[in-house]
């Protein structure tokens, strides 16, 4: 299969919902803090309508108590299932045990909750931890050696993505002394907040001090990738920049130079998880607590102009 059929089924793949056409499903999304969260709406949105499903959704805008009262409701309105990206990992025991009272199953879409797993279906999430592996190994290897003094944008405080790629990363570059992380602050996943912490940075270690930027997502870095080039620096050669998500904009930024890596995070969480729903409803079948996305690192060596145009139409 060539990247465009690839990228294509991967978000189209369309299987009919095998319950009835009646079935009403409750989706608690985070907000439209990034690229990769619009597209992840996107497709759910369209998930649920090719399966004939009655999706009510829910937009939270950030705030944890936003989602707790958008599932009470759900519960309340008797829905058949609840997804939810939950916005930050602790919090969610007692409104999860509502749910589970009242037999609605919960399906966790691409963030995960310390919380006991017996509260939901399953999570439908990529390997966060693995995704701050691969970061912090592509730029052991790009720096083989050098020293290189890095800054982090991390993601939204307290959320599985932020605490996981943090501890991913950190675990790849240990015992890598030219490697040293000497900045790290929240860019709370947004494009404006990348851009104002990144010149922060700028100013506090002066841009020819900084080696290397590792954001949590693409679109932190995007917002960095401005505030390098306001510095009269060149953003990819004279600060290396790896992310997270592989949206529309990092692969442009790929193409042109001024991005190094990003690694893949897909926004079709909601096919897998409508799937495992369907089989659940119709034949009681458990499916596995954790259903894992794939997580596939781009750099400059790929064609990320062809995957900018498939990409660019997808939602994002
Ligand atoms: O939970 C997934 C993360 O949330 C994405 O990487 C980021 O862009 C989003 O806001």
């Amino acid at each position: 299969m060539n990247i465009k059929s690839t990228l294509l089924a991967s978000v189209v793949a369309l299987a009919p919902f095998a319950v009835s056409a009646e079935v009403t499903i409750g989706f608690s999304q985070i907000g439209s803090e990034s690229g990769w969260r619009a597209a992840e709406t996107t497709v759910t949105k369209q998930q649920a309508e090719a399966r004939g499903i009655n999706l009510k959704f829910a937009d939270a805008q950030q705030k944890q108590e936003n989602q707790i009262s958008a599932l009470r409701s759900f519960i309340a309105q008797g829905v058949d299932a609840i997804l939810i990206a939950p916005v930050v990992a602790t919090g969610w025991d007692e409104i999860l045990e509502e749910a589970k009272d009242a037999d609605i199953p919960v399906i966790l879409l691409d963030r995960t909750v310390d919380a006991s797993d017996d509260l939901y279906l399953t999570a439908v999430t990529s390997d966060l931890v693995h995704e701050g592996m691969v970061a912090g190994q592509w730029l052991v290897d790009d720096q083989a050696g050098a020293d290189c003094r890095i800054v982090e944008l991390q993601g939204t405080t307290g959320s599985s993505p932020a605490i996981d790629r943090k501890k991913g990363f950190e675990q790849a570059i240990a015992g890598h002394d030219n490697l040293e992380i000497v900045r790290s602050q929240t860019g709370d996943f947004t494009r404006s907040q990348g851009k104002v912490v990144m010149e922060s940075f700028l100013k506090a270690e002066g841009g020819e001090n900084i080696c290397a930027l590792y954001a949590h997502n693409d679109d932190m870095a995007v917002g960095a990738i401005q505030a390098v080039r306001e510095a009269g620096l060149k953003p990819g050669v004279d600060i290396k920049i790896v992310a997270i998500d592989a949206v529309p904009d990092a692969h442009l930024a790929l193409a042109n130079g001024e991005m190094n890596a990003t690694i893949e995070l897909t926004p079709n969480m909601a096919g897998p998880a409508l799937d495992a729903l369907a089989s659940y409803l119709a034949y009681g079948t458990v499916p596995p607590k954790w259903i894992q996305t794939e997580s596939r690192l781009y750099t400059a060596a790929d064609d990320n102009q062809a995957v900018y145009e498939i990409k660019k139409g997808l939602g994002y």
